[in-house]
């Protein structure tokens, strides 16, 4: 299974992915992760213009897929902005469950904790999501995840019995 966080930068999908890393890792099963920022600190050399951007998050696909055979359940962490990336992903994985990190630009902003809005606000970072490139919300999430109308440990809990019902039915052949 291939558990994917979508989201605004700093809308909770690293925050979130960890720990759900730490509690499926603690119940001894496989799980491996990807989060885009240590993806592209393997691939530098990535940008962040639309076809890159969509290569970014393909690869991020093959990747997950290629786990994803070797029996690990993957919790995949990007923004993925584009529809075309994510749906692309979800074709080439058996079991693709989209998680929308959901959260108003406001609110990301206000928390920023890499201090990217506030740069791409100062004009400093060009085609920052959220400012001047485009998120294209997911259409039919498996899941949204509010995170600007809870708290951190709410957000887990909710993603966490989420994930439990979907392990279970997947043990069960539902
Ligand atoms: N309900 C919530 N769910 C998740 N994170 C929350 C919540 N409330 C506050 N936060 C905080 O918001 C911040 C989200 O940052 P995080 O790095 O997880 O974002 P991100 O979606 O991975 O961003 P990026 O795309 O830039 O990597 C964290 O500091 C986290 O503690
Ligand atoms: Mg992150």
């Amino acid at each position: 299974m291939v558990l994917w966080l979508t989201g605004l930068p700093g809308s909770g999908k690293t925050a979130l992915a960890d720990r759900l890393y730490e509690y499926l890792s603690g119940k001894g099963l496989k799980v491996a992760r990807l989060d885009g920022d240590v993806l592209r600190a393997t691939f530098p050399e990535t940008g962040f213009t639309r076809e890159e951007r969509i290569r970014h998050v393909r690869r991020a696909g093959e990747l997950a897929a290629k786990s994803e055979k070797d029996r690990a359940i993957v919790i995949a962490s990007l923004i993925s902005p584009h529809r075309e990336a994510r749906s692309y992903a979800r074709s080439i994985c058996e079991s693709f469950v989209e998680i929308y990190v959901k959260a108003s630009l406001a609110t990301c902003e206000k928390r920023d904790p890499k201090g990217l809005y506030k740069k791409a606000r100062r004009g400093e970072i060009k085609n920052f999501t959220g400012i001047d490139d485009p998120y294209e919300e997911p259409e039919k999430p498996d899941i949204v995840i509010p995170t600007d109308e809870l708290t951190l440990d709410q957000s887990f809990e909710l993603l966490r019995e989420f994930v439990d019902r979907r392990l279970k039915n997947a043990e069960s052949g539902m």
